[in-house]
C-alpha cells in the first residue's frame, strides 16, 4: 500500500510535473518575478471560471481576508459576526483591524455558521457577516444574505476550503462559493484543493468599486505610482505562485471530483456504524468539495480513535480542537458557554481523515477497516 498521508502533494505534483516545470522556468527565463503576466493571466482565468467581475491576487488567505475588510471601510468598534468553529485566521484579522468579533455557534450537521444564531447576535454596531465555508461546503447562504439584505450588512466569504464548490440557491440558480456576497477571500496554501507551492490567496468581488479600492490597498494605498491615498499594506502573490495555480486551475473541478469519489466511498464504508456521524452534504453531490472529511465519534471515543488510527499508521487532524471563544487570544467576557453547545461538542467529537487527489481503493479500505475495527471491538 502507498504510504497514507493527509494530503499527497507529491503524488498530485507527478503527474503536472512537465506542465508546472516549464511553467515556473519560464517565469525564471523572464525575471518578472512580481506582478509578471503569468499573475494577469491567473487573475482572468480565475475571473472566468468563478464567474466573478473582480479577481484580485494578494500574498495569503489571511492577508485576502484583512484587505477584504480594509476594502469595505470597516472602522474599530463595528461588530462583524463570525463562527466560533473555524481556523483563527478569521477571527484574527477582524481583531487586527480593532473590529469586534462576534462569535456565534455553528449547525451540527454541516458545521457551518447557524444563520439563527446570526439574527440573534445583531446588534445596531453589526456591520458585515464572515461565514466561512468550512471543510469545503458551503454555508447557508439562502438564509445568510437574505439576513444581510434585511439589516443591511455585507457578507464577505471566507472561502478559502470551498473553492470550486457550487452553492445551489432555492430559487433554482446555482453560483461558485466565494462569488455570493460582496466580497470573498481564499487560499492558495499547498494543501488547500487550489493550492500553490508557498503561500498565495486572492479577494473576489462583482463590485467595481470595491475591487477599485482593493487593489490599491494590496499595494500600499496607491492608485498612482507614489500617490498613497489610503493606508494599504504590501501583499502581492508572486508570479512563480501564478505560473504553478494556472498549471493547477484547468485541474481544479478533476481534483475536486477525486475528493468527492473519495468521500463517496468513505461514507460507503462509514455509514451505519454505531458511534459515527459521517458527512452531511445537502443536496447535490458539487456543494461539497471535501477539503477534509470530517467525520463525528461519539461516546467520548475520538481520542481513543485518534490513537488507535497513529498506531495503525493513519494520519489524522482534529480541527479544530479549541472552540474560538475559549482561545486565550478571544476570550470575552461577552462569550457565555450556553451560547455555543454545538462548537463545544464538536471541539470533542470531530476527526479528520486523509483527503487529498491521490487516494486509492486500497488506502481507503484500510482507514475504514481500522476505524470500524477499533469501534466494533
Ligand atoms: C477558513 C480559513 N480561513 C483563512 C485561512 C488563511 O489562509 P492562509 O493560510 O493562506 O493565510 C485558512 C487557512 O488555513 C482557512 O482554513
Amino acid at each position: 500500500m502507498k504510504k497514507l498521508q493527509m494530503v499527497d502533494l507529491k503524488g498530485q505534483y507527478k503527474k503536472i510535473k512537465d506542465t508546472v516545470n516549464n511553467s515556473v522556468l519560464e517565469v525564471l527565463d523572464t525575471t518578472a518575478f512580481i506582478n509578471g503576466p503569468e499573475v494577469h493571466a491567473f487573475q482572468k482565468e480565475l475571473e472566468e471560471y468563478l464567474n466573478v467581475k473582480h479577481v484580485i491576487p494578494c500574498a495569503n488567505g489571511t492577508d485576502a481576508l484583512q484587505i477584504a475588510m480594509m476594502g469595505l471601510g470597516l472602522k474599530p468598534g463595528d461588530e462583524v459576526i463570525t463562527a466560533d468553529f473555524t481556523f483563527a485566521a478569521t477571527v484574527e484579522v477582524i481583531a487586527l483591524l480593532q473590529l469586534t468579533p462576534v462569535l456565534v455557534d455553528v449547525e451540527p450537521d454541516t458545521f457551518n455558521i447557524d444563520p439563527e444564531a446570526i439574527k440573534k447576535a445583531i446588534t445596531p454596531k453589526t456591520k458585515a457577516i464572515v461565514p466561512v465555508h468550512l471543510f469545503g461546503q458551503p454555508a447557508n447562504m439562502d438564509a445568510i444574505m437574505e439576513i444581510a439584505r434585511e439589516h443591511d450588512l455585507y457578507v464577505i466569504e471566507d472561502n478559502a476550503q470551498a473553492i470550486g464548490s457550487n452553492y445551489h440557491f432555492k430559487d433554482g440558480t446555482t453560483k461558485k462559493a466565494g462569488a455570493i456576497g460582496q466580497v470573498a477571500s481564499t487560499s492558495f496554501f499547498p494543501s488547500k484543493n487550489l493550492g500553490c507551492y508557498g503561500d498565495g490567496g486572492a479577494i473576489f468581488t462583482n463590485d467595481d468599486n470595491l475591487a477599485h479600492t482593493i487593489r490599491g490597498i494590496v499595494n500600499h494605498g496607491m492608485y498612482e505610482r507614489y500617490h498613497h491615498d489610503v493606508v494599504g499594506v504590501n501583499s502581492r502573490l508572486d508570479s512563480l505562485q501564478a505560473a504553478v495555480l494556472r498549471a493547477k486551475l484547468p485541474n481544479l473541478d478533476t481534483y475536486n471530483k477525486a475528493r468527492q469519489e473519495a468521500a463517496k466511498k468513505y461514507t460507503a464504508a462509514l455509514k451505519g456504524v454505531e458511534g459515527i456521524t459521517v458527512p452531511y452534504t445537502e443536496g447535490e453531490n458539487d456543494t461539497h468539495v471535501y477539503h477534509q472529511y470530517t467525520i463525528k465519534i461519539a461516546d467520548g471515543k475520538r481520542d481513543a480513535l485518534a490513537a488507535h488510527l497513529s498506531k495503525k499508521g493513519i494520519p489524522y487532524g482534529i480541527y479544530y480542537p479549541i472552540p474560538l471563544h475559549n482561545q486565550k487570544a478571544y476570550k470575552d467576557e461577552r462569550y457565555k458557554e450556553a451560547d455555543f453547545p454545538v462548537t463545544n461538542r464538536l471541539v470533542e467529537e470531530v476527526i479528520s481523515l486523509p483527503m487529498h487527489t491521490e487516494l486509492d481503493d486500497e488506502q481507503i479500505s484500510y482507514i475504514t477497516g481500522s476505524i470500524t475495527e477499533f469501534l466494533k471491538q
